[in-house]
């Protein structure tokens, strides 16, 4: 059974108890802008090798784990067939760069409309999750001041399939104790916004899934979720 669509008069089922019980936060380009560093550091990397490399590129990339965003990349390279090691070279050099960028990110870079919507939300009564598809999410959240802040996190480190692939929403949803279907999920990638239906989440686009027009229901600024779920439970 779908989801209630969010715009519309009586889309949205009235009185009901309530519909939703948690929300699952993509990390990268929605709690935080690493999704830029993300961009960087592959950018210095495909620059090295001579392959052209743009945003177009790179938003393929979202919610994309990182070898799986490297055979992107080198999608369009130019020469001899890189050996495995050579590949896993290159994801090692990517990821370096990117944890230097990382390291130095502190709290004062958490939007506060970002702290603000969570905090709206868990007085609400909603558990709060991460599914990212990050091997970094930890650190990250750490480095944003969020390392104890979510009732469960699921990452990168936990799944074997990266999005599309619904794994890591569903082990959010698991690691919670909530039903798939009692979840929300929040996505920049178009990617993630199809692993959320695949979990048989409500899915809320953000960035470049929204601009995309993808998702159940799409997002300008990130305080805008609280409207959503108020006119869900609603
Ligand atoms: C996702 C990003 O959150 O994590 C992808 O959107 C990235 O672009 C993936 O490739 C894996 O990240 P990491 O930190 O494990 O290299
Ligand atoms: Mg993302």
């Amino acid at each position: 059974m779908g989801h209630p669509a969010v715009s519309g008069q009586g889309a949205v089922r009235q009185g009901a108890s309530r519909a939703y019980d948690a929300v699952v936060f993509d990390l990268d380009g929605v709690i935080c802008h690493t999704d830029v560093y993300h961009y960087r550091s592959w950018k210095s990397v495909a620059d090295e090798l001579r392959i052209p490399f743009d945003e177009t590129v790179n938003n393929r990339l979202r919610g994309v784990s990182r070898m799986e965003s490297l055979d992107i990349v080198l999608e369009r390279y130019v020469g001899e067939p890189l050996s495995h090691e050579r590949k896993s070279e290159l994801a090692a050099t990517k990821n370096d760069r990117y944890r230097v960028m990382l390291g130095d990110m502190t709290p004062a870079d958490l939007d506060p409309a970002v702290r603000t919507t969570l905090d709206e939300l868990r007085s609400r009564g909603l558990k709060l999750a991460i599914g990212s598809s990050s091997r970094n999410a930890a650190f990250i959240l750490e480095r944003l001041g969020l390392g104890d802040y979510f009732d469960a996190v699921a990452d990168g480190n936990h799944i074997s399939r990266s999005k599309p692939d619904p794994e890591v929403f569903l082990l959010a949803a698991e690691y919670l104790g909530v039903d798939p279907s009692r979840c929300v999920v929040v996505e920049d990638a178009e990617a993630g916004i199809e692993a959320g239906s695949a979990a048989g989440m409500y899915t809320v686009a953000i960035g470049d899934a929204a601009e995309k027009g993808v998702g159940d229901a799409q997002l300008r600024t990130i305080a805008e979720l609280t409207d959503v779920m108020a006119r869900l439970e609603s």
